[in-house]
């Protein structure tokens, strides 16, 4: 069946490129109970490369269960207990599917009895919904409640020998809520007494991320193990977009039309993707001029999207960030960069400061500022 090259929502399967080593790296991680931080800028791949890796582990037939629990819409503590207790539900319900596979035990009443009994705190009740198992809780969702679900999910994960894997996607909604502390506590309790369940915790607020996880003062400072997630490289691109090319026109890519694509997305994946599935509706091999249109009709949707964030900038904001798309990129403070963005020392760092914080600038594995390629060619455009 034909599917589509190059999605712009989460990418597994045939769509995926690449990210063997990482694959293969937080695979091991997950497998030997390491909580780990998955960093990166937005839209670089997180939630792809998590669940990537959850299907890889899956295909190779490991004893492991996931859920994906997602906090962007939550609102204040409770919402968030409910959202992850769900997960806790799920997982749980996993569990015991699991079991029942595996042998006649797992089958028996007396085994989901057992299991009901362990989770009695949380009023759980069991349905068959379109002949899956499905778990509820019918409790009140304060932080005790998670303590418990969280603690007893663990032990039966433990008990028939499965490894459990909870993703908390947008993390960084925690800290926002009023009772954020209290709740990174609890959750760093049972991460440091987990036998069998892993956590992972990713987010799309990168700053916001950063000061969860690395605040001396905060719950979690300390506690997982941090993956920073780059740009894939041009050389698996190449293998990558070579394949999708031979699969619509039966050639591959001329080498100058892929090093045009390169050169102008920077290799960030979301506009890599966004680019070439606007290519590859073309009825022939995409050239040169098919790319600069493509790229540059991108640069206006992306121009409308983000209007929100261009109106939010200050006056020195945008200074600043016109400064590091023409190409000052490190020693902000000298009196070349300073001149070059007409303010003075101080007020570059604080500026730059600011626009980490809104995560419209980042800084690469050498400390240059970078800022992602749309944004870049809208601040050239417009400044
Ligand atoms: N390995 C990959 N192969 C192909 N495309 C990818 C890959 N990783 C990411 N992408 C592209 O990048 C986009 C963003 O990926 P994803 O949603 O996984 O990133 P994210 O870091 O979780 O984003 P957010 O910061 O919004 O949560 C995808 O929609 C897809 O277009
Ligand atoms: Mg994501």
């Amino acid at each position: 069946m034909k599917y589509e090259r190059f999605p712009r929502r989460i990418v597994t399967g045939n769509a995926f490129c690449n990210r063997d080593k990482e694959r293969a790296m937080l695979a091991k991680l997950l497998r030997q109970g390491s909580h780990v931080w998955l960093q990166a800028h937005r839209r670089h791949g997180k939630t792809s490369l998590l669940l990537q890796t959850v299907e890889d582990m899956k295909s190779n037939n490991e004893d492991i269960v996931v859920e994906r629990c997602h906090l962007l819409f939550t609102s204040g503590m409770e919402s968030i207990i409910k959202q992850i207790l769900q997960s806790v539900s799920k997982l749980t319900a996993a569990i015991i599917e699991f079991e029942h596979c595996r042998g006649e035990q797992g089958k028996s009443q007396a085994f989901l009895d057992k299991v009901m009994e362990s989770f009695s705190r949380l009023n759980p009740t069991v349905s068959m919904d379109k002949g899956k198992l499905s778990l509820s809780f019918e409790t009140h969702n304060d932080v005790d409640a998670l303590r418990k679900g969280l603690e007893k999910m663990d032990e039966l994960a433990t008990q028939y020998d499965i490894r459990a894997v909870l993703i908390i996607d947008e993390f960084q909604e925690l800290g926002k809520s009023a009772d954020g502390l209290l709740l990174e506590s609890a959750i760093r309790d049972r991460l440091e007494l987990a036998k069998s369940l892993t956590f992972v915790f990713c987010g799309s607020e990168r700053a916001l991320m950063s000061q969860t996880m690395s605040d001396t003062k905060r719950p979690l400072y300390n506690h997982t193990h941090q993956v920073e997630l780059n740009r894939i490289s041009a050389d698996s691109y190449q293998k990558h977009l070579n394949q999708m090319a031979i699969l619509e026109w039966n050639s591959e890519l001329p080498d100058d039309v892929f090093n045009t694509i390169i050169e102008l997305t920077e290799r960030h994946p979301y506009y890599l993707n966004a680019v070439c599935s606007e290519l590859w509706l073309n009825s022939e091999i995409p050239n040169n001029d098919d790319v600069y249109e493509v790229w540059d009709k991108t640069v206006g949707i992306v121009a409308h999207e983000e209007q929100r964030l261009f109106l939010s900038l200050t006056s020195n904001e945008k200074k600043t960030l016109v400064a590091i798309a023409k190409g000052f990129r490190t020693n902000m403070n000298s009196a070349k960069v300073t001149t070059a963005i007409a303010l003075g020392a101080s007020t570059v760092s604080k500026t730059l400061k600011q626009l980490q914080n809104k995560d419209v600038v980042g800084r690469d594995n050498k400390g240059f500022y970078v800022v992602n390629p749309c944004i870049k060619a809208i601040a050239i455009q417009y400044s």
